[in-house]
Parts: structure tokens; C-alpha cells; sequence
């Protein structure tokens, strides 16, 4: 992965419990989600990343999941256009940021819908998962933009997949190698490349990320962050407990670029 230096984050607003979820885990106490976030920050400046951290927001309940609002590889940034319309305007709250950050910027246009944890780079590939937020439209669009900088998009058809929100809610790339949850075994791209395949009860840390050497892993799934190490990683656990209640993990907190 390239060398990561800067990471744009949104805190929780105070409407964060009315976001969308199907976790089925209760409601999020804002309270710890706030300090939970504040761990996150921290963690991403010990990985040597400079963070700009925007207001949270009160009308977009689930505006603190920026990772899903643009899609930055290689220092090009594209806005994205939300699957959920409940989603769909939190980009104008990113608009003027990417603006000041990238002299440059493109947006996936209507029919097109995308959302950024559907986007796993890897290497000189980037997987698009096809889901009930992303469509084809809006993986072409992104595909077309990759292609311009050098990269394969690959779709991944995820809709047979009950219970998976995004492709990065059961998949991540690190250190050369993908990190597998169970629901994810099947998919036809995976197939043959390294991988660590994730056991059932920890399919939650499958949402983990790598950031210049270190590996942020959600707390609670010793087994996930056991492997990690073992191949020689340096991992940061966190708390998301609040975050997972909405369907959240923790690549869905930051822009990373
Ligand atoms: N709550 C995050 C999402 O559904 O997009």
C-alpha cells in the first residue's frame, strides 16, 4: 500500500443513533462513541497520519462513516453518490474539503450510485463490490477513473450475500494479502490469492486496516489480531462497539490518502 499521511474524520453527531443499521445490537451510547472515535484519531496519528477532523453532524445521522461519501487512490479523489437516500447529500458536507485537499476532483454521476466501503484496492487492482448500495453504473464510473491512473477494477457481485453490507464489511487487503470472512470465502475473485480466512464468530474483524505498517483491528477478536501478528504485523486493537451497532467498522471512519 502506498504511504498513507493524511486521514479526513467526522465525530458522531448527536442524531447518530437514528442512522441506518441492521446489526440488531441495540442503540449506539453517544457518549462512548465519541471517546471510542477519539481512540481512532490517536491511533491514526501513532500510524503517522496527520488527521482533519470535520464537525459532526446532526442531519446526516450517518455522516461519521466518510470513508462511503469519496474514493481517493493515488492522490485523485472522486465524491461518491450514496446507494442509501438517506446517505445521498452527506457528500455536500465533504464537497469543500476535497476541494481545498485535491487540486482536482471527479463524482459519480447519476444513474450511477456508489458507496466507498465498497472499494477494496489492492496492489494495481481495485475491487468494486456490486451491492444494494453500489450499482454497475457507479462501478463503471469508478472503473473508468481507475483505469486512467493505471488500475484494474474487478466487480464483485455481492447481493446473494445475505447480511453483507459492504465489500469491505467481510474483506480487507493488507500487507499483500486479503483478510477473508467466512461470508466472503465464496467469492469468485478471492480465490487462489493469500489470504487469512477468518472464523464465523469474528467476521466483524474482517473490517480491518492497514495503515504504513501498523493494522487497526476492532477489539475483542484475538484470533483476527492473533494472525495478524503472526505474519509480522504491528497491530492497534480499538474499541468500535458503538460503531458496529450501526453497521459500522473501522475503515468506514476515515478517508485515508
Ligand atoms: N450505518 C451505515 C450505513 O448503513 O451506511
Amino acid at each position: 500500500m502506498p504511504a498513507f499521511t493524511r486521514a479526513i474524520v467526522r465525530p458522531p453527531g448527536p442524531s447518530f443513533a437514528k442512522g441506518l443499521t441492521s446489526a440488531g445490537k441495540g442503540a449506539p451510547d453517544l457518549s462512548l462513541a465519541l471517546a471510542q472515535h477519539d481512540a481512532y484519531r490517536d491511533a491514526l496519528r501513532r500510524c503517522g497520519v496527520d488527521v482533519f477532523e470535520l464537525p459532526p453532524s446532526d442531519a446526516f445521522p450517518d455522516a461519521t462513516f466518510v470513508e462511503d461519501v469519496a474514493v481517493i487512490v493515488d492522490g485523485h479523489a472522486m465524491l461518491t453518490r450514496p446507494g442509501a437516500p438517506s446517505r445521498r447529500d452527506e457528500v455536500g458536507l465533504i464537497r469543500d474539503k476535497i476541494a481545498a485537499l485535491f487540486d482536482h476532483y471527479d463524482a459519480i454521476a447519476a444513474p450511477g450510485t456508489l458507496d466507498g466501503g465498497d472499494v477494496c484496492e489492492a496492489g494495481d487492482r481495485c475491487f468494486v463490490g456490486i451491492s444494494d448500495r453500489t450499482n454497475e453504473a457507479g462501478a463503471d464510473q469508478l472503473g473508468r477513473r481507475l483505469e486512467s491512473l493505471g488500475k484494474r477494477m474487478e466487480k464483485v457481485d455481492i447481493r446473494s450475500i445475505r447480511g453483507l453490507l459492504h465489500l469491505k464489511s467481510a474483506i480487507a487487503f493488507v500487507n499483500g494479502m486479503f483478510v477473508v470472512a467466512p461470508i466472503a470465502r465464496a467469492l469468485p475473485p478471492l480465490s487462489g490469492e493469500p489470504a487469512i480466512y477468518i472464523g464465523d464468530d469474528e467476521t466483524y474483524a474482517a473490517n480491518c486496516v492497514e495503515i504504513n505498517g501498523r493494522v487497526l483491528v476492532a477489539a475483542g477478536f484475538p484470533r483476527v489480531s492473533a494472525a495478524l501478528k503472526g505474519r509480522g504485523l504491528t497491530v492497534i486493537e480499538l474499541q468500535m462497539s458503538e460503531f458496529e451497532k450501526m453497521d459500522g467498522g473501522l475503515s468506514c471512519l476515515s478517508l485515508r490518502f
